[in-house]
């Protein structure tokens, strides 16, 4: 079936990941100001008309009488560390406004290119290698723009501790920081967070992967660079799990030594909030390598089926009340995986939750999942899922709902992306963000 997709072009900024190293400085803190100096010498580049440093994050927030006893440094992003931030114009983006929106390149950010992300097994041999080639590169670049925070006290700025971090493990971390629980009340609460387990999800992580993308094709300036997507419908085990693909593993769960990602660490491997926020990021031997079990756990033995997606499909409400992993009929939660796709009712894990399980090891700790690189092809087929159903009910982001997850918010920014892109402005077809998917298997 042919799906025509008609949407509306909106003018919006996109975004990049954080912390900036330039507003990391004790200045900046104390200032809570984060309008760097762009290569022309003005903030944001605003004598090159990039954009202007403004006093505020422009959004409002959603605060419902639940949020406000939230006691968390990422409630109404990014307003605790900063009310001054840049705001770019037109193609331009980035936390100075030095780089372009997604889809754009350029000094002058006007050269527009959709790129298309493929299923890994329709990649030629070469542009297989590629890949994996642009991924140890991440892996082992230093970002030079981003640095991650890893402990500190969160109720003293002073206490805080930054710590350079490769490209993909800033990508990793981003994950992580989002996802870390939330203290109500005094306690841990762990069915709240930034990025799932409500509707901030699909967008959450489409935003994600356009972090990586982006970064990689700055990294290696290949314009033309697509993350691949792994479409597990059918796949009666994982069938990418060999060394000629993301790689084979022992009994134990570790990688064969003969794949790519053999020797990769997991940053972040704590779960501790209040001291640690990504414990062991300063340290290699605390790190653990990567690990995978696919299909160990007799009771997720099996990947979700072509007819999964078809019903996870069907669901026509974005989002339902309580907009949490309770919702029933709603796309979100038939897609997050906490209720059934067929009747939408009946709690089980399955689609996006089955896989992580499934696959065991690293996968299965969703907060460290991001770091084994098949965490970006599985979510890069949760987001064809989610842009497939974009399509077909052509959905707009005022079907985002309001909710009182925190952080998740139609008006709230998506949380720690920096500076501030909106949940709702992601329920908008991938085009807008300069990428489309290649048809693969009937969708
Ligand atoms: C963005 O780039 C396109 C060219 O692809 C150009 O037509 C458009 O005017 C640019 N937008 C702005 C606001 O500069
Ligand atoms: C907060 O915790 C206290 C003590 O544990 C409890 O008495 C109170 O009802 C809680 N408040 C809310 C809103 O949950
Ligand atoms: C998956 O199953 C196929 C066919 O049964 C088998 O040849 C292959 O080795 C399996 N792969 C993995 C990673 O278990």
């Amino acid at each position: 079936m042919i799906v025509l997709c008609v949407f509306l072009v909106l003018c919006c900024n996109l975004v990049q990941g954080q912390f900036p190293r330039a507003c990391t400085t004790s200045v900046t803190f104390r200032s809570k100001s984060c309008c760097p100096l762009w290569k022309d010498g003005s903030p944001c580049g605003s004598n090159s008309g990039h954009g202007r440093c403004r006093d505020r994050v422009v959004f409002t927030s959603f605060a419902s009488g639940r949020q406000r006893q939230y006691d968390d440094d990422r409630l109404d992003w990014p307003k605790y560390y900063y009310d001054k931030t840049c705001e770019c114009f037109g193609n331009h983006s980035g936390y100075d406004c030095g780089d372009c929106r997604h889809g754009y390149f350029g000094d002058q950010c006007d050269r527009k290119n959709t790129v298309v992300r493929k299923e890994i097994r329709e990649l030629s041999l070469l542009e297989r290698k590629r890949f994996f080639s642009y991924l140890v590169l991440a892996k082992t670049t230093k970002s030079q723009d981003f640095v991650i925070l890893y402990t500190g006290d969160r109720h003293h700025k002073d206490t805080y501790k930054f710590v350079d971090a490769t490209i993909y493990d800033v990508f990793s971390w981003i994950h992580y920081y989002s996802m870390k629980t939330i203290l109500f009340n005094g306690t841990f609460d762990d069915t709240t967070n930034y990025a799932h387990q409500g509707p901030a999800f699909p967008g959450w992580h489409r935003l994600g992967l356009l972090f990586l993308e982006r970064q990689i094709q700055l990294l290696t300036g290949d314009e033309n660079f697509a993350l691949p997507y792994w479409d597990w419908r059918g796949d009666k085990n994982c069938s990418i799990c060999t060394n000629d693909f993301l790689g084979d593993n022992d009994v134990q769960g570790f990688l064969s030594p003969y794949s790519h990602f053999a020797f990769w660490k997991s940053i972040c491997s704590g779960y501790d909030y209040d001291e640690a926020y990504c414990l062991g990021a300063d340290d290699q031997n605390q790190m653990e390598k990567l690990h995978r079990k696919p299909g160990v756990d007799p009771d997720f033995a099996k990947l979700p089926t072509m007819q999964d997606v078809e019903e996870t499909l069907k669901w026509k409400d974005f989002d339902r009340r309580p907009y949490s992993r309770s919702a029933r009929r709603s796309f979100r939660n038939a897609l997050e995986g906490f209720i059934n796709p067929k009747d939408g009712v009946t709690r089980q894990n399955g689609m996006h939750n089955l896989v992580h399980i499934y696959l065991g090891g690293t996968m299965s700790e969703v907060p460290i999942s991001s770091n084994d690189p098949i965490f970006v092809l599985h979510h890069c087929f949760i987001d064809k899922i989610f842009e497939e159903w974009l399509c077909r009910h052509n959905a707009t982001s005022d079907m985002y709902p309001e909710n009182d997850q925190p952080g998740q918010g139609p008006e709230e920014c998506s949380t720690p992306y920096f500076p501030c892109y909106r949940n709702k402005d992601l329920l908008r077809n991938a085009t807008n963000f300069g990428y489309s998917y290649s048809k693969y298997q009937g969708m």
